[in-house]
Order: C-alpha cells, then sequence, then structure tokens
C-alpha cells in the first residue's frame, strides 16, 4: 500500500524587522494622521486625541508604535487591550501600518503575540475584523487565529452595515506554532 506523500508546509520567509515601543503624547499627531488615512478609515473606528491619551496612561492597556524599515522609523502603531484581565485573554484593539504590503503588518503582529502570550501572561488572544478587511483577515489567519464567530451587521460602513469576525489564538496554539518554527522574527 503506498502512503500518500505529506505536502511540505510553504518556506517560511523571513518577516521585516520591526520594533515595538510604548507611544508617547509626542507620538499622537502621527497616530492621529494614521487614523483618519482615507486608507484605513474604511477598517477602523478612529478614536479621539483623548482615548489615545487616556489609553496610553491605563495599566489595562498598552499603546505601542509600530518602528520599521532601515532606520526603525515610525512605521504604525498597535493597542492591546486586557493586559491585566483576570481572564487572561487580550484583544488586539487596532493595528494599523502606514506602509502597507511590505511585511510590516505580519512582523508586528509576530511581536504582539509574543508580548500577549509571553511577557503578560495571556491565555487567549483575540480581536475582530470587519468582513470586507480581506487584507487584515488573510493576515490573522495565516498567522494562526482562528474564526470563533460573527457577529452580523456589527457594525456601520457606507451603504450599509458589514459583520464583525471575531478571531482568535489560545496559548497552547501559540506554543504548537512556535515548536513548528512558525513565529519566528526578522
Ligand atoms: C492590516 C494591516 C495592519 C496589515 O499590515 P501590512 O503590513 O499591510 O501587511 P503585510 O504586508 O504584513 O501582509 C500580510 C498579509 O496580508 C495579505 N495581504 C496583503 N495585501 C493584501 C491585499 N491587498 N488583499 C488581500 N490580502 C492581502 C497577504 O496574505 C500578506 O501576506 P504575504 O504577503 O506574506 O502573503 C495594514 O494593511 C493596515 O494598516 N490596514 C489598514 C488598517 C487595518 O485594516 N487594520 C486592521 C484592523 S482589524
Amino acid at each position: 500500500m503506498s502512503i500518500a506523500a505529506v505536502p511540505a508546509s510553504p518556506p517560511q520567509r523571513t518577516p521585516a524587522r520591526v520594533r515595538l515601543r510604548p507611544t508617547m503624547q509626542s507620538d499622537l499627531d502621527f497616530v492621529l494622521t494614521l487614523e483618519q488615512d482615507r486608507e484605513n478609515l474604511p477598517f477602523i473606528t478612529p478614536w479621539e486625541r483623548m482615548q489615545h491619551e487616556a489609553s496610553i496612561r491605563f495599566p489595562d492597556f498598552r499603546h505601542f508604535i509600530i518602528e520599521g524599515g532601515a532606520g526603525l522609523d515610525a512605521a504604525g502603531f498597535l493597542i492591546l487591550i486586557g493586559c491585566r484581565s483576570p481572564h487572561h485573554s487580550l484583544e488586539l484593539k487596532r493595528m494599523v501600518v502606514q506602509h502597507k504590503g511590505q511585511g510590516l503588518g505580519r512582523a508586528a503582529l509576530r511581536v504582539a503575540k509574543k508580548i500577549a502570550f509571553d511577557d503578560l501572561g495571556g491565555h487567549r488572544f483575540w480581536l475582530d475584523v470587519k468582513g470586507l478587511n480581506s487584507r487584515a483577515r488573510m493576515l490573522y489567519a495565516s498567522e494562526g487565529f482562528v474564526v470563533e464567530g460573527c457577529l452580523r451587521d456589527a457594525v456601520r460602513v457606507s451603504g450599509g452595515y458589514d459583520s464583525l469576525i471575531v478571531m482568535g489564538m489560545l496559548k497552547p496554539e501559540f506554543e504548537a506554532r512556535r515548536a513548528q518554527g512558525l513565529e519566528i522574527f526578522g
């Protein structure tokens, strides 16, 4: 009896080099400008400056600037919430990258997972993403996030409503990916 060959996993591309550092008050113009960018607005619900200011200070939140590129310049931002959750359930509240399609989002997400599970003791790391946001959905799925549900017509978008897809990853799933060499950094 012949045994079917197991297809080899696709080779892992080395992710872009990024670094996350805590957002400072002086970064907020950059953050607000990115949020208001017409390229990003369809995919996020922008915050007031005051909400970002509060989230920099609030202990349950971690607000990060994504630094990337040759000079490790500010390239985007991301926000984690639930960092003090008694349920060890952390949320990727927002991630925005300025220059898209260069691997910075994937690299930043890898660092965020490491922070969530290794540094902040997360058992669960989750997010929601608009149905129309195929780029982000593709990224999250390829980084091991599993679709957990759908909040139908949860958000207003131009021309009607869109659903929010809830996606999540558990610590054992993260550890399994790491053991398979899928959580590498640039
Ligand atoms: C979503 C976002 C953070 C991803 O960051 P990015 O740097 O553009 O993404 P990457 O270059 O790392 O690409 C990641 C994967 O997305 C997928 N992807 C990229 N561009 C895509 C496109 N136009 N359509 C569908 N999928 C796409 C690919 O699978 C890609 O992986 P690969 O190139 O290794 O095959 C960024 O595009 C962004 O800021 N978007 C606007 C705000 C937003 O949607 N935030 C998320 C809200 S939940």
